[in-house]
């Protein structure tokens, strides 16, 4: 693990450089399990996405049922499709994480993208964050663009949970998980960056080179909402783990950790 001087006010941000996807699960879950051993973990954020599923995988396979009293919070979820449709991210959550984990669906929030009111759904959702008291360690993948959640550019470091237009490259970058770009979303509710940084500790994931212009931007250049995960510089305990591609175009790489 190396502390990476960001632009901001650095050290704040470690980083961990693994071989690939496979032991960034195995160092990410590592992670999640001492968080839960140190009794600082009741409430974890959870990314969807490709990037986590080793994560997750390796999580369920290790804690052996003692993660079922978690409560999970995820970040995002698309406008226009029904909670229940398989692309969905109320179905990934269910499905991959709380499934797996021994989490009863009614320890999982999710924004209620279905909702008339997406306004209400936004504002009930973030109560929701504050009656659990906050999440303790959250999950964050990271867009080819430089998203989080769904945090395109232009978003700013107070935003909320709110309705957001879906990035042109998010669409094709997610088209993988539907039939056809035109079954894509064009819009999702997201959790704003102001309530991403609430969380008490932060893991960002990034996996392979389609990251890595994104990640080095992220932690090289100053804060700005054209790379929206760059406002992580400003929380004061993220640990990032990216595998070697995605660490590619870090200007001051880190050495691989081959135990991992
Ligand atoms: P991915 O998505 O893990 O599927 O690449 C990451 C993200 O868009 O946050």
């Amino acid at each position: 693990m190396k502390l990476y001087y960001t632009h901001e006010k650095g050290p704040h941000m470690q980083i961990e450089v693994v071989a690939d996807n496979a032991a960034l699960g195995r160092a990410a879950a590592e992670r999640i399990l001492q968080t839960y051993a140190d009794r600082e973990l009741q409430v974890l954020g959870v990314a969807t996405g490709g990037t986590p599923a080793t994560t997750y995988r390796e999580l369920t396979k290790r804690s052996e049922g003692r993660l079922s009293t978690l409560r999970l919070a995820a970040l995002d979820e698309y406008v226009g499709l029904p909670a229940d449709h398989p692309a969905s991210y109320t179905t990934f959550v269910l499905e991959q994480i709380a499934k797996p984990l021994g989490i009863p669906a009614g320890q999982v929030g999710v924004p209620r993208a279905e909702a008339h009111d997406l306004v209400a759904a936004a504002a009930s959702f973030e109560q929701q964050l504050r009656d659990n008291g906050g999440v303790d360690l959250q999950i964050l993948g990271i867009g080819s663009n430089g998203h989080i959640g769904f945090n395109e550019p232009g978003s700013q470091a107070d935003s909320r949970t709110r309705a957001v237009k879906l990035a042109d490259r998010t669409r094709r970058d997610n088209a993988r998980f539907f039939d056809s770009i035109d079954d894509v979303p064009r819009e999702a509710l997201t959790q704003g960056i102001g309530t991403i940084l609430e969380a008490r500790r932060i893991l960002l994931l990034a996996s392979g080179e389609r990251k890595a212009a994104a990640l080095a931007h992220a932690m090289e250049q100053a804060p700005s909402a054209d790379c929206p995960a760059s406002w992580l510089q400003r929380h004061p305990d993220v640990l990032v783990i990216a595998d070697e591609a995605a660490a590619s175009a870090l200007s001051n790489r880190p050495e691989i950790n081959t135990e991992a």
